[in-house]
């Protein structure tokens, strides 16, 4: 997709991953975009509004009270003229002033005066993206509509560091912006004014506080689906087990461990038009769980009970109050995938089963691609050998025409 005649607004932060703001810049003006770059003071530390300017082909901004600017208020003006803000990287400090609306700088103060819609890319260390206070500020941003992409999982620029907390690539940004700029100049969409909830990842169950029990899946496929159902235009939920992907921008992300905090996260989401149950979840939990790490003993090996977990798509299909209109299982199986998905339909009481074999030689429990059988009331429809993406497109459309139609939807 083009961007021409966008305008974005760029603002730089003080952190590391500065430097690939510039190649940022690049790709967005080759895209076709006005670029206009506001730094913050740490910022300019790490790259300058030199070169940013001339990549930009535009001075970049760095202060509030510049008097060439400010002498018919340059702030507001910066505020307005653009589509879109975006925010990369985004330090856990920029982050921490918008959740708590200070206008003490430049970028701070144009955040606050924008009616634009804002994407942020953060990127820090693994330590501080896992902060309680930095959940706390992303939580109040995403409440407050601040989309997101990445960060991403992988190396730091510190010696020895690695986890989640680099920011997203350039190329992913802008892909990131072309999808939201997109999402907002399109006519109206298959999903429009539909909340959609999915599920995705897999579950951890503890067994002591080191310790869990987890499943191979790599959320690919949920996450997959949750993005196609907001490029469709719906309102998403996302409730993820712990998977290795980054947020879905646009999308709020609810995280979990366990099956259980999976279905209260769920329950907490309804109501919603259409569910899709793609997550992984453990059919058994440990019945204790260890208060200690389980030590070595002369004993030997210790003896684990397990009790089942709550059956999370059985017990939002069987819903009499706020049930969703369309629920949608997964059924990852290794032998006989249909028989025992036409099964699953029936003892689950959802609509739709979306059949898949994981055995180890598909490849598709943290694979790209994905063969699955649609299992419906109706009978069965073999898809053909796609990506997740493309598995994910077509169930959303299949979704859609559903909703709009709901007689489809003989049960
Ligand atoms: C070498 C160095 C690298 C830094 N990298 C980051 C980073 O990647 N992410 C981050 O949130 N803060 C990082 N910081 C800390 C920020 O620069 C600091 O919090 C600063 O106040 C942010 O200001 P700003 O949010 O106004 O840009 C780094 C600091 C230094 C000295």
């Amino acid at each position: 997709m083009s961007l021409s005649d966008k305008r974005i607004l760029l603002i730089i932060s003080g952190g590391i991953a500065a430097y690939k703001s510039l190649d940022l810049i690049r790709r967005l003006k080759e895209r076709g975009a006005g670029v206009r770059v506001i730094m913050t003071k740490a910022a300019q530390h790490f790259v300058t509004p030199l070169s940013a300017g001339a990549i930009a082909g535009e001075r970049a901004y760095t202060d509030l009270f510049d008097a060439t600017t400010e002498f018919d208020i340059g702030h507001i003006r910066l505020a307005r003229e653009t589509d879109l803000v975006v925010i990369a990287p985004a330090t856990a400090d920029l982050m921490a002033k918008m959740a708590g609306g200070h206008a003490d700088d430049l970028a701070s103060t144009v955040l606050l005066a924008t009616d634009k819609p804002i994407l942020i890319a953060p990127a820090m260390n693994p330590q501080m993206w896992g902060h309680r206070a930095t959940k706390r500020n992303l939580a109040q941003l995403l409440a407050d509509g601040v989309a997101t992409v990445g960060p991403n999982a992988g190396e730091m620029a510190e010696a020895d560091e690695a986890g989640i907390g680099r920011m997203a690539e350039p190329i992913e940004i802008a892909a990131a912006i072309e999808s939201l700029l997109a999402g907002r100049n399109a006519a109206p969409k298959a999903l429009a004014g539909q909340h959609i909830l999915v599920t995705s990842g897999p579950t951890h169950e503890a067994i002591d506080p080191v310790r869990y029990i987890a499943n191979r899946s790599s959320g690919k496929q949920g996450h997959a689906i949750a993005r196609a159902a907001a490029a469709a235009g719906a309102t998403v939920t996302l409730v993820s087990g712990p998977v290795k992907l980054p947020d879905p921008p646009g999308i709020k992300v609810i995280h979990v461990e366990s099956a259980r905090a999976m279905l209260a996260a769920v329950e907490a989401g309804l109501p919603a038009d259409a569910a899709i149950f793609a997550a992984a979840v453990a059919d058994w939990r440990v019945a204790e769980m260890a208060a200690q790490k389980t030590k070595k003993t002369a004993a030997g090996p210790p003896t684990l009970a397990f009790v089942e977990n709550p059956d999370i798509l059985a017990t939002v299909a069987k819903r009499k109050a706020q049930r969703p209109g369309l629920v949608i299982g997964f059924a990852a199986e290794t032998e006989r995938v249909i028989e025992n998905a036409r099964a699953k339909l029936v003892k689950k009481g959802c609509d739709w089963i979306v059949a898949n074999d994981v055995s180890r030689e598909t490849g598709v429990m943290g694979g790209d691609r994905n063969t699955v059988h649609l299992v419906t009331a109706q009978g069965v429809e073999a898809w053909p050998s796609q990506s997740k993406e493309e598995v994910a497109r077509a169930l959303v459309a299949r979704i859609a025409e559903t909703l709009k139609a709901p007689a489809a939807l003989l049960r």
